[in-house]
């Protein structure tokens, strides 16, 4: 086969689809879901609102929103089999392991697949958006040796998630505010997890796997891991004095700072941009955190040593200390991301159905040929293996 194009390591700059969902800027630092600024959204809507508008391609209309929250509110608690699954599960585990399982075992309850029956679709859909927050929630309590709690059907989504997580009810601004980051997270084009989901989902296996997938993708440090390592970094650098001198050896060493850089954006992110401002909101409402003031001085110092690569925060940056605010462990912060991007998930899964092709990408081979085959008796050490496989290759 003939290579159409020269090979790009990670497909950078590569299209892998046609896509109407959402839109980044790189350049100029926006981002927009179906057309509507990121920031429009994180003012006016909310996060059930704006997975409507990313799944079924518009805002829906106050009946529309109605239904959809109260399906969603009714299909939110866990078959018994579910929790009784999760009970085997280590409580060292990670978080994302335990998600990445529990969202693959739905597809063993529901295990019908008529992917061109509108019904079946929109079951999955209300299904992966109502349970996923409930099962986060309910690895936290258990892992510390408690029952999870019900949801409860007079509180919101947001609201709901933060009460089975922390067994209280959550301010009203803490619950507004973590609702507007799940509205950050919910999507962004075609980034690791969401290419894992529509090649998974191209397959036209059920939908609980295509989310396992990109569950299990998301959960690498180099992706919605980061948040999680932000909190790490932040506590290693420990003191604002000691932020110079840690960038002076990242750049020596030649290592990644976490929540820095993005493949597409070249200026900060308008999601780190947002976050940055609640995260401020909350210090002012609930108290000060000196992790903010190491994270201001490290933004600023990145900024003048590597802003000419256009190095700049990502929507990892700011997230982990809103959520160390809201009294999320920080090994929940990557099952949060989680719990918004199964939107856009969900919106590309649907997305890919309607005009699906196998995913079935080339190579560039780069191994040898006629390799003749070393008789076990031969390979006494690699070394002989490798003497004898030289010898006689022609
Ligand atoms: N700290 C220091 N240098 C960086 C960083 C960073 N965080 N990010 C990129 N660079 C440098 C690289 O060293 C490289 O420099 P060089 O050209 O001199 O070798 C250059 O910028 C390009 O970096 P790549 O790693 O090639 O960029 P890529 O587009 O492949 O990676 C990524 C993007 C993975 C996000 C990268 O910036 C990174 O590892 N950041 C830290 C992890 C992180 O925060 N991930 C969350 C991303 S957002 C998300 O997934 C939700």
């Amino acid at each position: 086969m003939t290579v159409a194009c020269e090979y790009r390591p990670g497909l950078e700059g590569i299209p892998a689809t046609q896509s109407s969902i959402s839109y980044v800027d790189g350049q100029n630092g926006i981002l927009e879901y179906r057309g509507i600024n990121i920031e429009e959204l994180a003012q006016s809507s909310t996060f059930i609102e704006t997975a409507y508008l990313l799944i079924w391609g518009g805002l829906p209309t106050e009946d529309e929103l109605e239904e959809f929250k109260h399906e969603i509110q009714f299909h939110r608690r866990l078959k018994y089999r579910i929790r009784d699954m999760m009970k085997c599960f280590p409580e060292s585990g990670h978080p994302m392991d335990a998600l990445q399982a529990c969202a693959a075992a739905l597809g063993l309850f529901y295990s019908r697949r008529a992917l061109d029956d509108p019904a079946y679709i929109r079951a999955a859909v209300v299904r992966l958006l109502a349970k996923i927050p409930t099962m986060v929630a309910a690895f936290q309590l258990m892992r510390k040796g408690n029952d999870p709690i019900q949801p409860r059907d007079d509180l919101g989504y947001s609201a709901n998630f933060l009460y089975m997580l922390t067994e209280r009810v959550p301010d009203p601004l803490a619950a507004h505010i973590f609702d507007v980051c799940l509205t950050l997270h919910a999507e962004h084009t075609i980034n690791a997890s969401t290419f894992s989901a529509m090649v998974t989902a191209s397959t036209l296996t059920d939908p609980y796997a295509v989310i396992a997938s990109a569950v299990g993708t998301l959960a690498g440090p180099l992706h919605g891991g980061a948040s999680e390592e932000v909190i790490l970094m932040l506590e290693e650098i420990g003191s604002v004095a000691n932020v110079e001198p840690y960038v002076d050896q990242c750049m020596e060493r030649r290592s990644k700072i976490m929540g820095f850089g993005h493949r597409v954006y070249k200026v900060k992110d308008p999601r780190a941009t947002i976050l940055q401002r609640m995260a401020e909101q909350m210090f002012e409402q609930f108290g000060s955190d000196h992790y903010y003031d190491i994270a201001v001085k490290l933004e600023q110092v990145v900024a003048d040593r590597m802003g000419s690569k256009g190095i700049y925060p990502n929507v990892d940056f700011y997230s982990g200390l809103v959520y160390r605010k809201l009294g999320i462990p920080t090994d929940l912060y990557t099952p949060v991301f989680a719990i918004a991007r199964v939107a856009g998930w969900l919106a590309h899964w649907k997305e890919q159905l309607n005009e699906n092709r196998i995913f079935r990408p080339t190579q560039i081979y780069t191994g040898t040929h006629s390799v003749p085959f070393v008789p076990l008796e031969k390979r006494h050490s690699a070394q002989d293996r490798d003497m004898y496989a030289n010898l006689i290759t022609p």
